[in-house]
């Protein structure tokens, strides 16, 4: 922004999602955290849209984004280490890049909001807003704890040497391919298998947040196995591929815990490692792809200090 010609550049993360799974879009608490896999993108104004990228659908994305803006056609350049439909959220990071480049005064809520929008009207997806502020306004350091009905957030540290690792299930998938807003629907509506995941999937997200300030590492790893049997057998999420990668994480030395991550229906597997554990969880695996991450920080600039209350109602924890 501010190039005479117009020419602007955006980055933004991938993220993960520590606990919290298929909770945001019912106003629940989550604990994503945003991670060193950025996406980037160049962009100046011309005659119709147009985009270089290997996100699948990325100039829907772009343009849906350009529309909530309400700015004029651009033609964009997008680079990438978010790798598509593995479950980092490349359609996140895709999206808050191009609203950080476009926009980089918005307020990293606001742009969170209105980059969760964009995706919905690209894909008719209803997905939740986790991603989308995580990717905003992630910090180093830490993971972001989101109350997704008030949007009150807040930082809680998260250690450096704990390990966070990713893992590829191989089936990458479009959410729109998937059952997400059927979930979603059934668990709106009350069916009780669904709530009951909803239910203790916020109290595992309470005692996570209450671990990570204890420093009780094997309690981090217990509550990442529960999550992942409540998502397997209540919210019914998982596969039979993923669960059997899944044990195979839980058996490995020094792994913590692991579980299901994102949307669910294949994607990818999140795992907490003791610092040193990473080739052994790699050997578990066979032929299956570990990233390990670092926690980075969101495309936007910090929320306001802690307590403060801003217009609009918006607080923060
Ligand atoms: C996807 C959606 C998020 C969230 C997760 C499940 O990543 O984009 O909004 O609903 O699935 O927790």
């Amino acid at each position: 922004m501010g190039r005479p010609d117009g020419a602007w550049t955006g980055r933004a993360p991938g993220r993960v999602n520590l606990i919290g799974e298929h909770v945001d879009y019912l106003g629940g608490v989550v604990l994503p955290a945003a991670v060193d896999r950025f996406t980037t993108v160049t962009g100046c104004p011309a005659g119709d849209w147009s985009i270089e990228s290997e996100v699948p659908g990325g100039l829907a994305y772009a343009r849906a984004v350009g529309d909530e803006l309400g700015v004029p056609p651009q033609e964009l350049r997008v680079t990438s280490d978010v790798p598509p439909g593995s479950g980092l959220s490349s359609s996140a990071a895709l999206l808050v890049a191009v609203a950080a480049g476009l926009r980089p005064d918005l307020p990293g809520a606001e742009a969170a909001l209105l980059c969760q929008r964009a995706e919905q009207r690209a894909t008719g997806v209803q997905v939740g807003v986790m991603d989308q502020f995580a990717s905003a306004l992630g910090r180093r350091g830490h993971a972001l704890l989101l109350d997704c009905g008030t949007l009150e957030h807040r930082l809680v540290p998260f250690p450096d040497d704990l390990v966070i690792a990713v893992i590829d299930s191989g089936v990458h998938r479009s959410l729109a391919d998937t059952p997400y807003n059927q979930r979603r629907r059934e668990a709106e509506s009350g069916m009780p298998k669904r709530r009951r995941h909803v239910e203790s999937e916020l109290e595992r997200v309470h005692a996570f947040v209450a671990a990570l300030e204890a420093g009780d590492r094997p309690a981090l790893g217990e509550l990442l196995v529960a999550s992942h049997r409540s998502l397997r057998d209540d919210f019914e999420v998982s596969t039979p591929a993923v669960d059997a990668l899944v044990e195979r994480a839980w058996a490995a030395p020094g792994c913590l815990g692991a579980r299901i991550m994102g949307a669910g229906f294949g994607g990818s597997i999140l795992a907490l490692l003791e610092p040193g554990a990473e080739a052994e969880l790699t050997a578990a695996l066979g032929d299956a792809p570990v990233r390990f991450c670092r926690t980075a920080d969101g495309a936007f600039p910090p929320s306001p200090p802690e307590g403060e209350v801003r217009g609009g109602g918006e607080r923060y924890l």
